[in-house]
């Protein structure tokens, strides 16, 4: 999950604004001397208060009463119940971000009464129900259980037996299905797909380094036939701290996940290789279950070699052999990658499920065996 970028670009577009809002201050003179400036200033504060952005520290600044009396009757209401991961974040306008109109997002637990559907984060609740919602829920409002870790890191499903309605996960066969990432066609095919320069071999971003995880111990093999450079809070310290800026400059990226499950394919795959254009060697489910998302000759999977002897010589002969390592690029001139951005994609798409569901009842009651399958 790396949220980062958007945080940066909202900060740096308020950083742009400030001399514009200042400029009335610096004026105040001159409107002793000229009556028109006073309508100039006004028109000047104006423009900015309509332009200055809605202030991350502020959550509900935008999710407050209005939009959901301006939404009418066919809005939603979701109610986000904990902050995920506690960190407090602004809500999103779901219309304007992704053109999904009548949605109020609002993490103020004064609207659970009337809120059509409560979300909640489940690393925030941990199987402990008594921090779900203890009062009464309307006939209608519909629970929404969110998680984006995988069943290795997902306690206490049996305690969430019969309490939710709908399942948001980046499971496939989710109410609400989220995956980390995915191939859109491309609006517009580029005739040629040009890379950046790549004069390293094999890189690997890895902040969890836990020496029980099949990943590490994958490592440990594979760096003994090819050199692998290893950044993160493991390794060395990204180049400029960005991901992609780091692991451009690389023809491979060990997209390997810390556990393997089903359907369980993070940003590993979809941000820190693909869109730096770094081939994917992928560690996570079985190699069909990749190409459910994506084609098959966009990615290597470790499981696709005897052992890690064979993988690094593949490596090697691809390196030395860019007719055959461009093919892992044939991809590029149908599709985009898409990443999800966590969390305003989320909370928007619950927005749109539950207005298409709306007349839809049901019971999520094998939690546990359907997501642990
Ligand atoms: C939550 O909503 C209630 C009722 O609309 C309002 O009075 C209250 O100020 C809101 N709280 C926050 C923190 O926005
Ligand atoms: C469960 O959540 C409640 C409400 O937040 C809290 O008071 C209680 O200590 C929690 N129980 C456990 C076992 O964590
Ligand atoms: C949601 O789940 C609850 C708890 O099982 C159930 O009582 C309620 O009828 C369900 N509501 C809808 C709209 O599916």
């Amino acid at each position: 999950m790396d949220a980062s970028p958007a945080r940066g670009s909202r900060s740096s577009a308020s950083r742009s604004l400030e001399p514009a809002c200042r400029a009335p201050a610096m004026k105040v003179s001159y409107l002793r001397v000229f009556a028109g400036g006073l309508l100039a200033i006004l028109l000047v504060l104006v423009l900015c208060f309509r332009q200055l952005p809605t202030s991350p520290a502020e959550p509900n600044a935008r999710a407050g009463g209005d939009p959901g009396e301006a939404a009418g009757a066919r809005g939603v209401t979701v109610l986000l119940w904990y902050h995920p991961f506690g960190a407090r974040r602004a809500m999103p306008d779901c219309a304007a971000l992704y053109a999904i109109p009548g949605c109020i997002v609002t993490a103020n637990r004064s609207a659970y009464p009337r809120a059509d559907a409560v979300l909640v984060h489940h690393r925030d609740i941990r199987g402990n129900v008594s921090r779900l919602p203890q009062s009464a829920r309307r006939g209608a409002q519909k629970w929404i259980w969110m998680n984006f870790e995988s069943p290795t890191h997902t306690k206490h499903l049996e305690r969430l037996e019969g309490l939710f309605n709908m399942t948001m996960s980046y499971k496939l066969g989710s109410d609400i299905f989220v995956p980390y990432g995915y191939l859109e066609r491309a609006r517009a095919p580029p005739r040629r797909v040009p890379l950046p320069t790549k004069r390293r071999l094999v890189a690997w971003v890895v902040s969890n380094w836990n020496e029980a995880h099949a990943r590490v111990v994958f490592y440990w093999n594979l760096r003994r036939y090819v050199p692998i450079d290893v950044y993160g809070r493991a390794g060395a310290e990204l180049v400029g701290d960005s991901v992609v800026r780091t692991v451009s400059a690389y023809k491979f990226y060990l997209a390997w996940e810390n556990s393997q499950h089903t359907d369980y394919i993070t940003e590993k795959l979809w941000h820190n290789a693909l869109q730096s254009s770094a081939v994917p060697v992928v560690l996570g489910p079985p190699r069909s279950n990749y190409e459910k998302f994506l084609p098959a000759d966009a990615f290597i999977h470790v499981d696709d070699f005897s052992g890690p002897a064979q993988l690094a010589a593949y490596l090697r002969f691809l390196a030395r052999n860019p007719r055959s390592y461009l093919r892992y690029f044939a991809w590029k001139r149908r599709y985009t990658v898409h990443v999800a951005s966590f969390w305003h994609e989320h909370y928007c798409a619950a927005c749109a499920a539950v207005r298409a569901s709306a007349r839809h009842a049901k019971v999520v009651s094998d939690l546990a065996l359907w997501f642990h399958a």
